[in-house]
C-alpha cells in the first residue's frame, strides 16, 4: 500500500466511525416514538431537595424513550435554588422564578403554560412523589387514559408519612367531599399526567388552594382516569407548606367546582340554605322586636322585611355569585317583587287546598303553599332577578 492509499483508508475509517457514533447518539427507537414530556415542579424553598430530584429524573432520561424537559416553578425562594440550578447547568432543566401571583396552583398553571412538550407531568419537589413511576404513568396515557394520577389509595399504593388520626381523618373527609366530582381514589394527589392539548377545550381554570389536580380533573371533564400506585415517601428535607388556611380554601374550591359541574343544583342548594337562614333571621327579629315592646303587627312586618333583605344579600353574595356584576337596585327591586309574589302564591295554594280538601290539616296545606312559593321564588331568582 502506498501512502496515498493509507491516507484514503484512514479517511474512510474515520467516516465509518463518525457514522457509527452518530447512530449511537440517535435513540434506538425512531424519534416519532420518543415520548416528549414536560415535568412541572412547583417549588418553594426546596433547594435541598432539587439535586436529588434532578438526579432521579436524569436516570429516567437515560431510558431512551423519554425526552424530558424539567420546569422548576420557583416562587422566589431565595434559598439557593437559583445557584443550585445554575451550578448544575443542565440544558434540559429550566428554572422560572415567579415574583407575582404566588402560590402552588398558579405556579403549576404557569408551568403548564410554559411547557412545550406534548405530555405534562406535575409533581412535588420534596421527593414524596417517585419519578420512577413516570414511565408507568406515560404508558397509561398511551393506552388511552386521559388523566393519570400517581395514587396513594389504590392497591399497591401507600404512604410513608406517619399520619396521626386527625390528619388521616382530614384526608379521608376531603376525599369524600370530592366524590360528587370524581370517583378517583386519590383526587387530592399532586402527582399527575395528562396531554397538554386536553386544556384547549377548558373554559377557565380558577383553583383556590392546593387542589390543582382536582381542578383539572373536573374542568377538563376527563372520563378515562387511571391511577398508578405510588409509595408517597415522607418528606426528609425542608418543611411542608400545607397550612390549615389552605385547607379552608378547599371548601371554597368545592363550591366553585359545584357551580361549574352542577350549576342548577349548586344554585338550588345554596338558595335553600339561604332560605333556611332567612327563617332563623325572621324568628330572631320577631322575638327581639316583641321583646322591645313593638306592636305585633309591626314586629311581624319588620321580621319579614329584614329576612327578605338578608336573603337578598346572601343570595347575591353566594348563591348567584356570577350575577354580582348586575345592577344592585334593579336586582333588589326585582327580588322583593318576586318574593312578594311568591308569598301571594303561597297563600293562594294554601287556601285552595284547604277549600278543595275539607278535612286537610292546615299545616299540610301550608307546607304545600311554602313549597310552591319556594319553587316560584327560586325560578324567579335564577332566571330573572339574578340572571348572569
Ligand atoms: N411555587 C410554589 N409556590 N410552590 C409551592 C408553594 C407555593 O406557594 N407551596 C408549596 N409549593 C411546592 C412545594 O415546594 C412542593 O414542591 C409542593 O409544592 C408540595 O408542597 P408541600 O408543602 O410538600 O405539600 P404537602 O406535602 O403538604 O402536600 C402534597 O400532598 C398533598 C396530598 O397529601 C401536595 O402534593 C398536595 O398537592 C397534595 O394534595
Ligand atoms: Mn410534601
Amino acid at each position: 500500500m502506498n501512502d496515498g492509499e493509507i491516507v484514503e483508508l484512514r479517511r474512510k475509517k474515520q467516516m465509518v466511525e463518525q457514522c457509527l457514533s452518530e447512530n449511537d447518539k440517535r435513540p434506538s427507537v425512531s424519534s416519532r416514538e420518543l415520548i416528549q414530556v414536560s415535568i412541572v415542579v412547583p417549588t418553594y424553598k426546596e433547594a435541598a431537595n432539587l439535586p436529588l430530584l434532578i438526579e432521579r429524573i436524569e436516570r429516567l432520561r437515560s431510558d431512551r424513550s423519554l425526552n424530558v424537559e424539567l420546569l422548576i416553578m420557583d416562587d422566589n425562594s431565595r434559598d439557593g435554588t437559583e445557584e443550585q440550578i445554575a451550578r448544575l447547568n443542565l440544558p434540559w432543566v429550566r428554572l422560572i422564578v415567579r415574583k407575582t401571583n404566588r402560590g402552588l396552583s398558579p405556579a403549576v398553571l404557569d408551568g403548564i403554560a410554559a411547557a412545550t412538550r406534548e405530555v405534562v407531568v406535575v409533581m412535588d419537589a420534596d421527593l414524596s412523589h417517585p419519578p420512577e413511576q413516570i414511565p408507568q404513568m406515560l404508558k397509561a396515557l398511551e393506552e388511552g387514559a386521559e388523566f393519570v394520577i400517581g395514587s396513594r389509595y389504590v392497591s399497591g399504593g401507600s404512604t410513608g408519612e406517619d399520619w396521626g388520626f386527625l390528619r388521616w381523618l382530614n384526608s379521608k373527609v376531603a376525599t369524600w367531599l370530592a366524590r360528587p366530582f370524581t370517583r378517583a381514589a386519590d383526587p387530592m394527589s399532586g402527582f399527575f399526567a395528562f396531554r397538554r392539548k386536553a386544556l384547549e377545550s377548558v373554559p377557565y381554570l380558577n383553583p383556590v388552594g392546593y387542589k390543582i389536580g382536582l381542578e383539572l380533573l373536573v374542568k377538563c371533564g376527563f372520563t378515562r382516569v387511571v391511577e398508578v400506585p405510588i409509595f408517597f415517601a415522607q418528606r426528609q428535607l425542608g418543611e411542608s407548606k400545607l397550612s390549615f388556611k389552605e385547607q379552608l380554601r378547599y371548601i371554597q374550591h368545592l363550591r366553585r367546582l359545584l357551580a361549574f359541574k352542577y350549576p342548577f343544583w349548586s344554585h338550588a342548594l345554596q338558595f335553600g340554605l339561604v332560605g333556611g337562614l332567612g327563617v332563623v333571621v325572621n324568628l330572631v327579629v320577631l322575638t327581639v322586636l316583641l321583646w322591645c315592646g313593638v306592636d305585633v303587627n309591626w314586629a311581624v312586618l319588620g321580621a319579614i322585611a329584614l329576612s327578605m333583605v338578608s336573603n337578598f344579600a346572601l343570595n347575591r353574595r353566594f348563591t348567584f355569585y356570577d350575577a354580582r356584576g348586575g345592577s344592585l337596585p334593579r336586582q333588589f327591586v326585582a327580588f322583593i317583587a318576586s318574593c312578594s309574589l311568591g308569598a301571594g302564591i303561597n297563600y293562594a295554594i294554601t287556601l285552595t287546598m284547604l277549600h278543595a280538601v275539607p278535612d286537610l290539616w292546615p299545616q299540610i296545606a301550608s307546607l304545600a303553599g311554602i313549597a310552591g312559593g319556594l319553587v316560584f321564588n327560586f325560578a324567579m331568582s335564577r332566571y330573572f332577578v339574578f340572571r348572569a
